[in-house]
């Protein structure tokens, strides 16, 4: 399948991905895990731009869970070295592509040079109109939650909010993805069924892909096969047929 067989009905505004198989991409071959995790950046650049020509408006790329911390202290090193490589290398090439950069997570857990990398990239992109890239770091969706669920308790001891005003719109406000519609499509590679602490909250009505390919092998196609996938679905947001197609 290529870009343009991709039907441009129907689209999923916000894609989030779970970019998982790496080591074992990376066992198959004999190779240390870190050489997945290299070989998964190709696999980076090449969704990001697939989604961005398509026309996907919101990716957001799971690349470092707050658990991934507990990961033996060579290969969180190394994740990091990634991630300073992929801002020094790729932030201009996302630029030009009026791409604009976001984190998610908790940043500031970073070492200080890859935090000052991070930061001046989310500066440099700040006003770009085209496609949202994502990036969540030291992200976990439960602690996402207890932090927004803090931050409305200060506000509410303040006086700044009333308690009996909160609801679902609040919340969401208080999230890292406030100013972002939640995702269509959530796609997992390497076949686990599980959401491994990703977006717990946004996903609610997403529709899930998994697929056996490991990210390293996920690229062009592969992300075209899943959208083409999502544009066969037929969403119901809990009504019925019925009703959707008396809406209609
Ligand atoms: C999961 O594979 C992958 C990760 C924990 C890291 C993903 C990170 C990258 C591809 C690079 C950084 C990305 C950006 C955007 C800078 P795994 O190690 O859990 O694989 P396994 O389940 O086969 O062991």
């Amino acid at each position: 399948m290529k870009i343009n067989d991709l039907s441009r009905e129907n689209l999923p505004r916000h894609i989030a991905v779970i970019m998982d198989g790496n080591g074992r991409w990376a066992k198959n071959r004999s190779m240390p895990r870190i050489h997945g995790h290299q070989v998964g950046m190709d696999s980076v650049r090449a969704v990001i731009s697939t989604c961005a020509q398509v026309g996907v408006e919101y990716l957001s790329l799971y690349a470092f869970s707050v658990q991934n911390w507990l990961r033996p202290e060579t290969e969180v090193r190394a994740l990091m070295l990634l991630l300073k490589t992929f801002i020094q290398k790729e932030i201009d090439n996302l630029h030009r592509a009026n791409i604009r950069v976001t984190t998610m997570g908790e940043i500031d857990r970073l070492p200080r040079d890859a935090y000052e990398l991070a930061r001046s990239g989310l500066e440099k992109t700040r006003d770009n109109t085209g496609m949202v890239l994502n990036i969540a770091w030291s992200y976990g969706g439960r602690e996402e939650i207890v932090r927004a669920a803090k931050e409305i308790a200060c506000k509410a001891a303040r006086g700044e909010l009333d308690p009996a005003a909160i609801d679902e719109r609040c919340v969401a406000r208080h999230l890292y993805t406030a100013d972002m519609p939640d995702p269509d499509l959530l796609i997992r590679t390497s076949g686990e069924m599980r959401i491994s602490n990703f977006l717990l909250w946004q996903i609610a009505y997403t529709e899930m892909y998994v697929t056996d390919v490991l990210w390293p092998d996920f690229r062009e196609e592969e992300t075209l096969r899943a959208i083409a996938e999502y544009q066969t679905r037929k969403r119901r947001f809990g009504r019925t047929d019925e009703q959707l197609s008396v809406n209609a």
